[in-house]
């Protein structure tokens, strides 16, 4: 047993238990010199299993040879993010499709709409993310679903699917939209933005989201968590997430990453 002193509150994290990171990018360039350190660090945590989210061809065969290399550690996922949305999207798309029948993989993503950085491309993201939506009814697989400056278009997509399903990743959206998703079906993932000082909403999320369809995550390398914020964010963190969730439910930690553990192993079909 770990205890954890966060925000004035001891919180009790089972080690060896089975807390698990639903996602993160563990293969990103900020770990090329110290993965096995970060690995023992998350185990150290309590930290069970990882799922080892792709997001373009190069980072789909990177999340690979992470599961590769630690089975039954790391979670392989194939997706086409949104910032890779270009012209060549079939292309993209035939080559994902490709690997998805090759390899076993866990979810489809992350993909979706982001139009931040990329309105530009706003017509071949939504043809690249309905065709995702597309393939995960087709191989049976949760989707694992970025939105960024784009919840309604991610919404009204999704809504015209009802066979599709899966999970708002690091959701930033409001309670109102949050209902929505919740109503078709979907989970909603909160990672390290829930711990920041001024983050009314996501608190405002991570209290109205009924238990069974919560996920937490840590999207490592980025966005990591207070104490950390600003730093480089590895999936030891996740024990600040789940630290903030439990402190803003009223709950004992144990039992919600109980609870928590239940919802992935349930959503992404992982073995116990
Ligand atoms: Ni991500």
């Amino acid at each position: 047993m770990i205890f954890l002193l966060y925000k004035g509150i001891i919180i009790r994290i089972e080690r060896g238990g089975i807390m698990i990171d639903s996602h993160a990018h563990l293969f990103a360039d900020e770990f090329v010199n110290n993965l096995d350190e970060v690995v023992s660090r998350a185990k150290e945590a309590g930290v069970n299993k990882i799922m080892a989210v792709g997001f373009s061809k190069e980072t789909n065969e990177k999340a690979l040879e992470l599961a590769k290399k630690y089975p039954h550690y790391f979670y392989l996922t194939a997706g086409i993010h949104p910032s890779e949305a270009s012209s060549n999207y079939e292309l993209d798309l035939n080559s994902l499709e490709d690997f998805l029948q090759k390899h076993q993989v866990y979810a489809l993503g992350e993909c979706g709409l982001d139009y931040h950085y990329g309105l530009e491309t706003k017509e071949y993201q939504l043809a690249l993310f309905e065709k995702q939506i597309i393939l995960s009814i087709k191989y049976n697989l949760p989707l694992i679903i970025h939105s960024r400056d784009a919840i309604n278009d991610t919404y009204e997509l999704l809504k015209r699917y009802p066979e599709a399903y899966g999970v708002m990743h690091c959701y930033s959206g409001s309670k109102e939209m949050a209902e929505k998703f919740l109503k078709l079906g979907y989970y909603i993932g909160l990672g390290g933005p829930v711990t920041f000082k001024n983050a009314r909403v996501p608190k405002e999320v991570a209290t109205m989201v009924p238990l069974d369809k919560l996920v937490i995550e840590t999207d490592s390398p980025y966005l990591a968590p207070v104490p950390h914020r600003g730093q480089t964010n590895e999936s030891s963190y996740i024990k600040y997430v789940l630290a903030e969730i439990a402190g803003l439910r009223q709950m004992d930690s144990l039992v919600l990453e109980r609870q928590l553990d239940a919802n992935t192993i349930k959503l992404f079909r992982l073995e116990d």
